[in-house]
């Protein structure tokens, strides 16, 4: 690979992959000790939030390479003893890249730091493909992702019997997203799904003008969480009819997360299996 074509790693890895998995997946759990490059979840703001592993790793630190203002700053004063500590945003992989490859290659301990979960909208596998494709190892560390964080902050579940039965995590169309392939109309016309939106809170009003010239009812329950779990967290509940201006009186642009369905008010729902005589009939239950 030349260093102004990640790209090339990308496919390279990509295709490795579809003839062969690594091997690493059969002889390892999240959460093992293993060599190279973490890619650690900081979670949705609040320090405690990040996992055990991921504060260990961040102690051992000499480069963190974190996820700007997504990442909170109190987190990184906290954990990254002696860190240096280098903001990503605005940084291209063909700079990412060697950075993080000749620390690790001079032997120093490299933590790339992203935003809740790494596996939720992080971008996380371009990058650690262009550095294996380099010869240096890397794995994941999960996080709490923001969804998660919105969920509790709301008191209520994503899932809810009878109520939600799936959860969508999307994003809308945009730059990076064509209209054909901005499915959050289908989610919400499913009825039992907890759309969550990531990503989006700069288009709230485009999103819920689409949903009503799509038919959906108007009063389906939307909650706009801004910083969820941040000392400066904002909570903003609506309906599709209403949230877009209750979002620009509020004046959030980003850093929420945007989620419709019955599941944000919790009712309705029934008692579930789990708890009830079903569940203790014999085994080869669902419950877990
Ligand atoms: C690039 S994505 C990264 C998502 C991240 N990997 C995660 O798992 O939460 C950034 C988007 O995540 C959402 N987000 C991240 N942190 C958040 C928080 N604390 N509260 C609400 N939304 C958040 C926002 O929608 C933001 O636009």
């Amino acid at each position: 690979m030349t260093e102004d074509d990640p790209q090339a790693a990308i496919d390279a890895q990509g295709e490795q992959r579809q003839a062969d998995l690594d091997d690493r997946i059969f002889e390892h759990s999240a959460g093992d000790d293993q060599e190279g490059i973490p890619f650690v979840g900081a979670g949705p703001g609040d320090p405690k939030l990040l996992t055990v592993a991921g504060r260990e790793l961040l102690a051992d630190a000499d480069l963190v390479v974190h996820a700007g203002s997504l990442v909170n700053s109190e987190l990184l004063e906290a954990y990254c003893a002696h860190a240096e500590l280098v903001n990503s945003v605005g940084k291209d992989l063909e700079e990412l890249i060697p950075l993080m490859r000749d620390a690790y290659e001079d032997g120093r301990s490299v933590v790339r730091l992203h935003s809740g979960d790494p596996a939720i909208y992080g971008a996380a596998l371009e990058q650690m493909d262009a550095l294996e494709y380099e010869g240096v190892p890397t794995y994941f560390v999960p996080g709490v992702t923001s969804a998660f964080a919105a969920s509790a902050t709301l008191r209520t579940q994503l899932t809810l019997n009878e109520v939600a039965n799936h959860v969508a995590f999307t994003r809308p169309q945009g730059k990076t997203l064509s209209e054909d392939d901005d499915h959050i109309s289908e989610f919400v016309g499913m009825g039992d799904v907890t759309t969550c939106i990531y990503l989006g809170t700069h288009a709230v009003r485009d999103t819920m003008d689409r949903l009503l010239t799509d038919g959906h009812d108007s009063e389906t329950p939307v909650a706009v969480i801004y910083h969820a779990s941040w000392p400066d967290e904002d909570v903003i509940v609506g309906t599709i009819g209403d949230i877009a201006e209750k979002v620009e009186d509020a004046g959030y642009r980003a850093s929420a997360l945007v989620i419709i369905g019955d599941a944000v008010v919790g009712a309705g729902y029934e008692r579930s299996y789990l708890y009830g005589d079903w569940a203790t009939r014999g085994s080869g239950t669902d419950a877990e």
